[in-house]
């Protein structure tokens, strides 16, 4: 899609992050703007900076595991917009734990966010789509979704499923000479809040709280959450098939090229080193990986922490969110400015 003003698109996990900047640059380029968010609070912000660009916008509480949820809101955003061009299924959570410590139901809890989610965004959105002359689906996956690691699996499950239904899909469009098509798009790190809301499972090879991670995720992420949604919004105009967002990202890419499946062997070695390091002495660590270091739900240990064998301590629990699909507040003011973003991230696209 190389024109976007005066379209219609709607952004999942608007209140924060990728999602909102994501939302702010499609109403730069003119489009008018339906966000969604579980955080009540968080999306009413977003509203607000919408609003004061004079941007279009119709919000709502949305839960994306609440299928008809996600289905009455598509149908509410066709009705008072006219019409639907992009969705953007952005909404997303980490979790790190080993597969042996990990709780079935915190790996329900990602995997109803960070895949179904999606998928009910996508099915939901796309007879809407069909109807206009062009529509895009945007799927948010991860360099997870390229690579695996450790602590990772139900983090690297769900973005590697999403990159398989988005680019089937892809596929599947293409053959029907659909007027929709859709990306997938690998963000390596970005500074957003999404660690600060991960849930993790200690254990004696995680041996870091959720507050730890988190501090070490915001200095290992090296993107915008603007740079990443300049990155994005180039790649529906471009109808790319592939995004990647930042060197981070770029770099992992090529050694799952070069290494597809022997770059394992490289993180698991690192990781073993650290773990002896950690164990011997009692200053921190390097970072074992970059694969590491950027999937959000699987930054490497770097302080010592636990020494003798450690139990699988009980997860720190994020809320678990509560369904909702209540209205926050729709307005219908001025067309946007569409204006250029400044930042200057670059894409990678294929
Ligand atoms: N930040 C990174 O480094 C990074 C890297 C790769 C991929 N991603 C992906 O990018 C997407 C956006 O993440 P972010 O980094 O901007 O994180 P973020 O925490 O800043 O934003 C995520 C948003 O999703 C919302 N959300 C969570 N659960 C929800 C639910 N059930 N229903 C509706 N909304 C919900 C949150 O309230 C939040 O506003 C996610 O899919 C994430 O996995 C992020």
């Amino acid at each position: 899609m190389k024109e976007l003003t005066n379209t219609v698109a709607a952004v999942t996990g608007a209140a924060s992050g990728i999602g909102q900047a994501v939302a702010i640059g499609l109403a730069r380029e003119g489009c008018h703007v339906a966000v969604s968010d579980i955080n009540e609070t968080g999306l009413q912000d977003t509203v607000k900076i919408l609003e004061s660009m004079g941007a279009v916008v119709t919000a709502q509480k949305l839960d994306v595991t609440d299928r008809s949820a996600m289905e009455a809101w598509a149908a509410k955003i066709a009705a008072e917009l006219g019409g639907i061009n992009i969705i953007v299924n952005n909404a997303g959570v980490g979790l790190s734990a080993t597969v042996e410590d990990m709780s079935y139901e915190d790996f329900e809890w990602l995997m109803d966010i960070n895949f179904w989610g999606v998928v009910y965004g996508t099915k939901a959105f796309l007879p809407y789509l069909q109807k206009e002359k062009e529509g895009h689906i945007v799927n948010i996956s991860s360099v997870a979704g390229i690579v695996s690691a450790p602590t990772g699996s139900a983090y690297c499950a769900a973005k590697f499923a999403v990159r398989g239904f988005t680019e089937s899909l892809r596929q599947e469009l293409e053959i029907g000479g659909s007027n929709v098509s859709c990306t997938t798009i690998h963000p390596g790190g970005i500074k957003t809040n999404i660690a600060k809301t991960s849930r993790v499972t200690e254990s004696e090879m995680l041996p870091m709280d959720q507050e730890e991670m988190a501090d070490d995720f915001s200095k290992l992420a090296l993107t915008t959450p603007e740079g990443a949604a300049k990155v994005i919004i180039e790649g529906i105009q471009k109808n790319k098939r592939r995004v990647l967002i930042g060197n981070d990202a770029r770099v992992i890419d090529i050694v799952q090229r070069i290494l597809p499946t022997a770059y394992q062997r490289l993180v698991s070695t690192g990781m073993k080193f650290t773990f002896r390091n950690r164990k011997s002495k009692s200053q921190s660590v390097a970072s074992p990986a970059p694969v590491t270091a950027v999937v959000p739900s699987v930054a490497p240990p770097t302080q010592e922490k636990a020494k003798a064998p450690v139990k699988a301590k009980a997860p720190a629990k994020a809320k678990t969110p509560a369904k909702a699909s209540e209205p926050v507040k729709a307005s219908a003011p001025a067309k946007p400015e569409p204006k250029k973003s400044e930042s200057k991230v670059e894409a990678s696209a294929e």
